[in-house]
């Protein structure tokens, strides 16, 4: 089959490189037990893969290997354990090996594709959604009602916490860069789109009212403090990423003034070890699809083989919603 393999560590422009490779086996390397086979339509392009050109991702596998974390596909074979069986159109979530042909993914992580999404939206719907679902829900315990401010908001993560946070019933202001992204950021349903070079921190306390209940950070960077600052008493920060390329360091005595809480909500690795706890996400997500709250904001399109310019888009700041490789 065709594939894609980071063959070194120099990163998107020159460690990808596209061979021809065996079937995996339907054994998942990452859990125990027979995965999903899949069928790849369309995967998912995710700021781990541009890590992992770089070694610079916690998930470190022994070169070559194929990256590839998310994919919407059509199953090929399934162990009876399944909610899924031979044919079915599924948004699946491998942590490895999507950027193919064929992949396998954990039972747990394999979901029955709604009718509403085509397969590039599947390729987006799980390390997003289900991250936005758990940061959001479970680590920031957003509630009807609340506000919450979306950093990065027209990216994967951030286009996704928008629209979970509008199924949850909560009120959202985003955060953006640029023109383009503040179309991409209301195309997700932002009710109120802020600019990062502007005075955000004083929009989002008069639009909230006297401050946000939630913000949530892929960002980090300098704007922390300003975070802390926008939030109303009882206020939780969840920190997600760092794409801003710094880790903030906070002082804590700003945490006293208004009972204030920073969360951290990592996902990935809480997600192999939970899987009753994903199948639940699942089926919220579900729900919420049919509730047409969730519709993954599908932005740059590439062959298999452009892989690389996909990556280096991430790199450039320049993606907007989920970039997706499309493979058949
Ligand atoms: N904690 C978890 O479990 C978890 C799960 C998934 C992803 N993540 C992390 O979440 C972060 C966001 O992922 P994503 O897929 O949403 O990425 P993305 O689609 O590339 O969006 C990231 C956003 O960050 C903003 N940004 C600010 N400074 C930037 C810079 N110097 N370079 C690039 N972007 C910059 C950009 O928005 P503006 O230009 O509008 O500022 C951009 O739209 C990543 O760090 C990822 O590893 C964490």
């Amino acid at each position: 089959m065709k594939a894609i393999q980071i063959v070194d560590l120099s990163g998107p422009e020159s460690a990808l490189s596209l061979a021809d490779v065996a079937e995996p086996d339907p054994a998942h390397p990452l859990t125990p037990g027979e995965g999903v086979t899949i069928e790849v339509h369309a995967a998912g392009v995710s700021f781990p893969e541009l890590l992992q050109t770089r070694g610079q991702y916690q998930l470190k596998p022994p070169l070559p290997f194929i990256p590839g974390s998310e994919v919407g596909g059509i199953v090929r074979s399934a162990p009876a354990t399944a909610g899924v069986k031979v044919g079915d159109r599924v948004a699946a979530f491998c942590g490895l090996g999507g950027f193919a042909e064929t992949a396998v993914a954990p039972e747990f992580f394999t979901f029955p594709l709604p009718a509403a999404l085509d397969f590039a939206q599947g390729a987006g719907l799980i390390l997003n959604y289900h991250t936005a679902y758990f940061a959001l829900a479970m680590r920031g315990r957003l509630k009807e009602g609340e506000t919450v401010l979306v950093h990065g908001a027209a990216g994967g993560v951030g286009t996704a916490a928008l629209q979970v946070a509008r199924g949850l019933g909560a009120k959202t202001i985003a955060v953006v860069s640029s023109d383009e992204k503040e179309r991409i950021a209301k195309q997700a349903g932002a009710e109120h789109v802020v600019r990062s070079d502007g005075p955000w921190k004083d929009e989002a306390k008069e639009i909230s009212g006297g401050g946000v209940d939630v913000v949530l950070d892929p960002v980090g960077g300098d704007r922390f403090t300003d975070s802390l600052r926008s939030l109303r008493e009882n206020g939780r920060v969840i920190v997600v990423g760092f794409t801003g390329g710094s880790i903030p360091e906070v002082k804590v005595n700003r945490l006293l003034l208004n009972n204030t809480e920073i969360v951290g909500a990592g996902w990935g690795h809480w997600a192999m070890t939970h899987p009753d706890a994903c199948r639940e996400i699942g089926a919220m997500l579900h729900g919420m699809i049919e509730a047409g709250f969730v519709r993954p904001i599908v932005g740059q399109r590439f062959p298999l083989e452009r892989a690389s310019e996909a990556l280096q888009l991430l790199e450039r700041r320049e993606a907007v919603g989920k970039v997706v490789l499309d493979v058949r």
